[in-house]
């Protein structure tokens, strides 16, 4: 059976390794008898499996001990609205820088809870850019700055962590989480859905530091409050344990691969290579300043509309799957996460050279 390359922005392409290994012990979990699927979450088989996982994300990210990793569900979608429940301390107002859709919606939700500053914005530019640092205003009686390290829909992607003045920095890493190496000292919470760098989708990891674990009023329900859930080790409610476990498969993969540190090279050279193809051609283009394009989602608009279907239809025919874009942007998008081998970036380039020569 010939496996397509997976350019979805997320569920997304997965490790194969990992894809035949949960299929090798689908029926039969190292000799439990069981699958992972059946286990009792409070069984020490899954205890083992639960721990080995969390262990692992800690090594990779090199999560200080002064954090709490959590693994809860409701997406990031669900923290949109938790972060906000859980840390405002009392505080009346937060900050938001919004740099494409996903801050969009991050900002809509937390206006539920209280005052949104937007700190700085880049809609004026149709969220192509990000704007400088320097003229950011963060509003000091804040109880936190919010930002979104990557944006899947618009590609662009933060280079830098942004300097939060004093605030605890909150960042969306739904989709360059573990893509290369980051600094978690300078955050206060860390968050991201599982579907596009670390599984299927199911799980939202939520990397808490510890003073601002505890702050949520009484009304909170006690699944969205983070205090809540660390002392019950994410088991607070049944845990998604069969999702735990493919998650806690490709941190394996990734460690045998070399961790963090040796994936951004590899994500540096695919995304590297298809922005090259991209500017040389007459046919594409991306709107993304240089700066700022993103090394997982790569959008990109065809000269000519009307070449947009038959475009995706013979991208399909060529194993090139799941290329169009977002509807609010319209055209293309290659997500290229980690596990999209270096090869599937080369049968995409060559596929979109040929098209260009035929069209
Ligand atoms: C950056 C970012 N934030 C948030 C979300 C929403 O995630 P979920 O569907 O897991 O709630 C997505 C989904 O694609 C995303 O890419």
């Amino acid at each position: 059976m010939a496996r397509i390359y997976n350019f979805s922005a997320g569920p997304s392409m997965l490790p194969e390794a990992v894809l035949r290994q949960a299929q090798q012990e689908m029926l039969d979990w190292q000799g439990s008898s069981m699958s992972v699927m059946e286990m009792s979450h409070r069984g020490k088989e899954f205890m083992a499996i639960a721990e080995t996982m969390k262990n692992d994300l800690v090594e990779l990210m090199a999560i200080p001990d002064n954090y709490k990793v959590l693994f809860l569900q409701g997406g990031a979608t669900a923290q949109f609205a938790m972060i906000p429940q859980n840390i405002l301390n009392g505080k009346s107002k937060a900050c938001y820088v919004n740099t494409g859709a996903w801050s969009t919606s991050a900002i809509k939700e937390a206006g539920k809870y209280c005052e949104v500053g937007i700190a700085a914005s880049s809609e004026d530019s149709k969220f192509t850019t990000i704007p400088d640092f320097a003229s950011w205003s963060i509003d000091p009686d804040a109880a936190y700055l919010h930002y979104t390290s990557n944006e899947t829909i618009h590609g662009v992607e933060f280079n830098e962590i942004p300097d939060a003045k004093g605030l605890p920095l909150v960042c969306d890493m739904s989709s360059n989480i573990l893509s290369r190496p980051v600094d978690v000292s300078r955050y206060g919470i860390i968050y991201a859905g599982t579907q596009k760098n670390m599984g299927p989708s199911g799980v939202t990891v939520v990397i808490v530091r510890e003073d601002l674990v505890g702050l949520a009023p009484k009304t909170v329900p006690s699944v969205f409050n983070y205090e809540q859930q660390a002392k019950s080790d994410s088991m607070l409610n049944t845990p998604a344990t069969y999702n735990w476990y493919l998650l806690g498969l490709v941190l394996q993969w990734l460690k045998a691969e070399g961790g963090v540190a040796a994936i951004e090279q590899r994500n540096l050279q695919k995304a590297d290579k298809l922005y090259r193809a991209i500017d040389a051609s007459s046919l594409y283009s991306n709107p993304v300043a240089k700066a700022c394009r993103s090394r997982m989602n790569v959008p990109f608009v065809l000269a000519d509309e009307s070449l947009d279907k038959e475009f995706l239809a013979l991208a399909e025919k060529n194993g090139l799957g799941s290329l169009k874009g977002h509807r609010s942007v319209g055209g293309m998008r290659a997500s290229i996460y980690n596990a999209m081998p270096e090869t599937g970036v080369d049968a995409l380039i060559e596929f979109m050279a040929e098209f260009e020569r035929t069209h």
